[in-house]
């Protein structure tokens, strides 16, 4: 199983729920989903998976549903994660999404009430658009904060700072289990394009990282962190 969008981050949280649920019937939220892509590589391997993917963009969703139009396993929705769910699940994932929610503490809460106890949660956030030297990129963030004031979310990003964050979650109740640092800004601009067995090669270069260094060391050259946390 490969993750397609050669992304390390999400390619660790998908063989990290391999490992844990490979046989077993499993049921996956998915916070800010987007179209959802990262699934296509998951569920043809994993029959008894089911995914519910949310994201308050209608188009992103319009588009996941169409790609995965003959997937009954993957349902797909417009919903805002800042407000709470009805169902639980066993795991909670949100991928590239933390850093776009203008609301965490709500956003965790809505985590921690569709987790079932003992599930887990793998929230991801990128620094990438905070670190850019793109000009409009950097002009983009205080703007796109500023439009969230008059009640805009779409575009929005502000950095995730993990300790506060960490803490946000702590305190809504959550255990945490490990903080993990991926995508190494440099491998990212060589790899593009690169062949599957190369890809695979990076990956795991980058899960060795992770097993030698803790992640504050490797924060100033890795673009995207993932919390992962128990609901007890
Ligand atoms: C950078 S995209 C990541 C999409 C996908 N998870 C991926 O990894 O490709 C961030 C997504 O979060 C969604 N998002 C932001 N705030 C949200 C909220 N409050 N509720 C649900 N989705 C949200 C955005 O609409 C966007 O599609």
């Amino acid at each position: 199983m490969i993750y397609v969008r050669n992304n390390a981050a999400k390619q660790w949280i998908l063989e990290e729920l391999d490992h844990r649920f490979m046989d077993g019937a499993v049921r996956i939220l998915d916070l800010g989903c987007g179209d959802a892509g990262e699934w296509a590589a998951f569920l043809p391997t994993h029959p008894e998976t089911r995914v519910v993917g949310i994201d308050t963009d209608a188009r992103v969703i319009a588009r996941g549903r169409a790609s995965f139009h003959a997937e009954p396993r993957i349902d797909l929705r417009v919903f805002d994660a800042q407000e709470r769910l009805t169902e639980t699940f066993d795991v909670v994932v949100a991928m590239s999404a933390i850093e776009h929610v203008v609301d965490r503490p709500a956003f965790l809460r809505t985590t921690w009430s569709a987790l079932r106890s003992g599930g887990t949660a793998y929230l991801n956030y990128d620094v990438g658009h905070f670190r850019s030297r793109d000009v409009k990129e950097r002009i983009m963030v205080p703007v796109s904060q500023m439009l969230a004031m008059v009640g805009i979310e779409g575009p929005y990003m502000k950095r995730v700072h993990d300790a506060a964050f960490r803490k946000q979650a702590e305190t809504v109740g959550f255990r945490v289990l490990t903080t993990k640092k991926h995508n190494l800004a440099a491998m990212k601009k060589i790899m593009k394009g690169a062949e599957e067995p190369a890809i695979l090669e990076w990956f795991a270069f980058e899960r060795k990282l992770n097993d030698l260094f803790p992640p504050e060391r490797l924060d100033p050259v890795m673009l995207s962190t993932t919390l992962v946390v128990q609901k007890p």
